[in-house]
């Protein structure tokens, strides 16, 4: 039986051959490290998304700890969803803050504002908002005026969402700071990786000197900060460079799939679909779907595996329901939605090497998988 996995990453025939030359020239320059392709990467991402800085790093959770270490949370409160990956939370945990659980709204997947509003605390520094499944969420101006009026800052977790945009913004670019990352199974990958991108200039120049041991700018001979070696090399930037170069293509398939997967399931009734506004290019990192309550999603995951060769799965488990995390207090407002949604949701194979036919049979499959 055909296995059809649930993502692949996607390297167009030309960036192959792009990358493989790449890599040779990266070995006989000799510079394995902060050379060209990090420069080149760098600065195109940052043309892409539509920000000044992108600084590379060798993980999207330590971008994420870079951004937060500068913000300086320790002892501060962070908001954010348990409806994500877990480094939300222990990122925030290695840089000393306290993670505050925040629920979310069941349309948007981002979060619930009432409750966001409500949480705000004298303590409360920053807002990590994930765009998840690479959904930017249609309330993004009630997300920055609520930060602007308690002076917080917006730390975007893009990881979801590379080329996502909404109105004329990408994602990225529209909080304080973002982090992306470039791990296997993402849109874009550098085998694994992160970058930060802001418009901050300080927060680049910070970034830059933590990210290679804490060394001084202009003088690296001395270090001027506890810094860590967190920084990409010169060949997962060359894959970078590649793959910001395939990034329309990608989100082009993506998107046809999306659309090929809604008007296959519009008619079942044993599951519901997101809807996406117009103004709003969703990235399609994840293409989930919310199943009916009666309906006993991890009996059909096994079936759609063993029974039709495909693989489905959760967006997460909520991170609040880790065994690691469970000193964390849980908010008074309830996380309800958040446990009602990742509880029912199921997301289907979604990468650039599926077929208009390959939608055709998941959907067929999961028809029958469901009566
Ligand atoms: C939403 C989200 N945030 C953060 C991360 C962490 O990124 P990385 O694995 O590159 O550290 C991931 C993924 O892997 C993610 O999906």
């Amino acid at each position: 039986m055909k296995i059809i996995p649930l993502s692949k990453p996607y390297f167009s025939l030309k960036s192959k051959k792009s990358i493989i030359r790449g890599m040779k020239n990266i070995l006989d320059s000799g510079t394995l490290m902060m050379g060209k392709y990090t420069e080149d990467f760098e600065k195109n991402f940052s043309k892409r998304i539509g920000v000044q800085h992108s600084i590379t790093t060798n993980t999207g959770t330590t971008a994420l700890q870079i951004i937060l270490n500068f913000y300086q949370v320790k002892g501060y409160e962070i908001l954010v969803p348990s409806a994500s990956f877990i480094t939300d939370v222990s990122a925030i945990k290695w840089c000393g803050g306290t993670p505050v659980y925040v629920d979310i709204n069941p349309k948007t997947l981002s979060f619930d504002l009432d409750k966001l509003e409500k949480s705000i605390t004298k303590k409360t520094k920053c807002i990590i908002w994930v765009h998840l499944t690479g959904l930017i969420s249609e309330e993004y101006k009630k997300i920055l005026s609520i930060c602007k009026k308690y002076n917080l800052k917006l730390i975007e977790d893009s990881s979801h969402a590379h080329g996502a945009k909404i109105d004329n913004y990408s994602a990225g670019s529209i909080g304080n700071a973002s982090c992306f990352s470039f791990y296997p199974g993402k849109i874009m990958t550098s085998g694994t990786g992160g970058i930060i991108t802001t418009n901050n200039k300080k927060l680049a120049e910070y970034a830059k000197q933590v990210r290679l041991f804490g060394r001084c700018k202009g003088n690296e001979k001395e270090i001027c900060l506890e810094g860590n070696d967190w920084f990409m090399d010169e060949f997962r930037a060359c894959i970078g460079y590649y793959q910001l170069k395939d990034l329309n293509k990608s989100l082009k398939i993506r998107k046809n799939l999306a659309l090929n997967y809604n008007s296959y399931l519009s008619d079942e009734k044993n599951l519901s679909l997101f809807k996406v506004k117009k103004n709003n290019s969703h990235a399609y990192y994840q293409f989930s779907v919310l199943l009916n309550k009666k309906i006993n999603r991890e009996k059909l995951i096994s079936r759609m595996k063993t029974k039709y060769g495909i693989i489905s799965k959760r967006i997460y488990k909520p991170v609040h329901n880790e065994k690691i995390f469970n000193k964390i207090p849980l908010p008074k407002l309830g996380l309800k939605t958040t446990e009602d949604i990742l509880s029912r949701s199921l997301c289907l194979p979604m990468h650039c090497y599926l077929t208009k036919k390959d939608i055709k049979y998941i959907c067929e499959s999961l028809k029958s998988a469901l009566k």
